[in-house]
């Protein structure tokens, strides 16, 4: 290993034939067209792969492709992107009309396209509602399209609780074996959530003092300045809980808390995951009201305007919360005593993920002025300004005494790496192409948390307006039971 910075490189993939459904929505316009048009740009696309959007809008190649330069040039507003680029690698996407879950659907548009390409390896992205997915599977089984080895992308939240979730499952299952199923959490792409692993279990520093003896707590927050957006219909049956804590925290929180697995392997790693979510304290109905916290975004200043409440943005009152906040603990013998505090929101005051591992106070103070030495904190920023800060108690330099000064060790990867930061999508699409379910879920990880989870959280109806001080409107809806 060299401390020179190595430039990037692009593992190749085998040809492939990706099959978007939902090809004309947000996930697919926003995050996956684009993440595909970078992954080819640095040529890691063969060019006899094909992308096929399949969704119902009545529209021909040209068309999806005019729509999907449209959507990368809305969306990524910093990238200048050149037609003459775009077109290249346009002739590699096709579009075909389609009903997915209708019985009577007309399939051989897409049929035809895939013909031939049994060689290649296909995948299916089922950029859907969840309560689709059974449906498409048998349909695309029945339609003959799934070849040898075809594997099937899946996006969260799968289910609304436990039944509905092993329903989905099983549905999949039916056609698909579970490795050729990949349920997708884009956090798992991020190199900064990667790093974690990189950082716990590669550097021999932090594994001593990983745990309760020196740990007082752990937080977890992903803050969004950003509303519910467009995707208000899809939101508001999905809330905080579901769209983030279920999936994308409780990730973060099995990185952070697991034991150190024995090498990198899909399921090594997922297995030590799975321990930590088996020793997460259930949240009942005797301890929902002490342990969470939720809320709703009213209206407020919101980058210099006044931004709609939830409501308005939805068109209707809902109970759905946009912020939560839970105390949690792993009941094991590493974590025993040290909560885990995990804290999600939209329209917050700033965009800020980031894991603070705050360790126990010095035991004794040498300096005794009355004032508590600060503790010492390490802040792991997952974005934006991705880097690790070590808050430490320093001596102010010069004459005056021990004067005592809080400041950062920092690690700030934008300084140390001049590379630019791929979108998860991308990573994880190339993942599923090459087979690499390490990046994914296990059905068992999506078995053991959220359901239980969401359901106590569930059953606190009851509303009261309180004042957060937190997110940009500065009044928000909190429930408690
Ligand atoms: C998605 C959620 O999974 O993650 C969105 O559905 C959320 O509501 C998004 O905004 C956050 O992702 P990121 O990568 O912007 O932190």
């Amino acid at each position: 290993m060299s401390d020179a910075a190595p430039s990037p490189q692009f593992v190749p993939v085998s040809a492939f034939d990706l099959v978007v459904f939902g090809a004309a929505g947000d996930l697919s316009l926003r995050k996956l067209i684009p993440s595909l048009f970078h992954r080819w740009r640095d040529n890691q696309i063969p060019a006899e792969s094909k992308i096929i959007g399949a969704s119902r809008t009545e529209m021909d190649d040209e068309a999806f492709r005019r729509l999907a330069l449209e959507s990368f040039r809305k969306f990524h507003p910093e990238e200048a992107i050149d037609d003459d680029e775009w077109a290249n690698f346009a002739q590699q996407i096709f579009y075909a009309p389609l009903d997915a879950v209708s019985d009577g659907a007309d399939w051989s548009r897409l049929t035809r396209l895939l013909a031939g390409g049994e060689d290649k390896q296909r995948v299916f992205y089922l950029a859907l509602a969840p309560g689709l997915y059974g449906a498409v599977s048998a349909n695309i089984a029945a339609a003959g399209i799934k070849s040898a080895g075809a594997r099937i992308v899946l996006e969260k939240p799968i289910g609304t609780d436990s039944k509905s979730a092993q329903a989905i499952n099983d549905a999949v299952g039916a056609v698909f074996e579970e490795d050729a199923i990949f349920r997708i959490d884009h956090y798992l792409g991020k190199e900064t959530v990667q790093n974690l692993i990189v950082l716990r279990f590669m550097n021999s520093l932090f594994e001593p003092v990983w745990n309760a003896n020196a740990i007082d707590h752990i937080e977890i927050t992903v803050a969004e300045s950003i509303g519910s957006g467009g995707r208000a219909s899809y939101y508001d049956n999905a809330g905080a809980l579901r769209d983030m804590v279920q999936n994308h925290l409780l990730q973060l929180l099995c990185l952070v808390a697991m034991e150190p697995p024995l090498d990198l392997s899909p399921d090594t790693v997922r297995d030590e995951k799975i321990k930590v979510l088996r020793a997460l304290r259930p949240i009942t109905r005797q301890n929902v009201r002490q342990a969470t916290v939720r809320g709703q975004y009213a209206k407020g200043a919101a980058d210099g305007e006044v931004a709609p409440s939830y409501a308005e943005e939805l068109g209707a009152q809902s109970d759905t919360e946009t912020f939560v906040a839970i105390k949690t603990n792993i009941d094991n013998w590493r974590w025993k005593g040290a909560p885990i505090y995990l804290r999600t929101g939209k329209r917050m005051q700033e965009r800020r993920s980031e894991i603070i591992i705050q360790f126990k106070d010095v035991a004794h103070a040498l300096v005794n002025d009355g004032t508590p030495l600060p503790p010492t904190r390490m802040v792991i920023r997952l974005q934006p300004d991705e880097g690790v800060r070590l808050l430490l108690v320093t001596k102010d330099p010069g004459p005056g005494g021990m004067r005592l000064r809080y400041v950062p060790l920092n690690l700030s990867y934008a300084d140390a790496f001049k590379a630019r930061y791929p979108d998860a999508y991308e990573r994880l699409l190339m993942a599923v192409v090459r087979g690499d379910l390490a990046l994914f879920m296990r059905r068992d990880e999506s078995r053991r948390r959220g359901p239980g989870l969401t359901a106590s959280l569930r059953r606190g109806r009851r509303m009261q307006r309180r004042s957060i001080p937190t997110p940009q409107a500065r009044t928000v809806r909190r429930r408690r039971r």
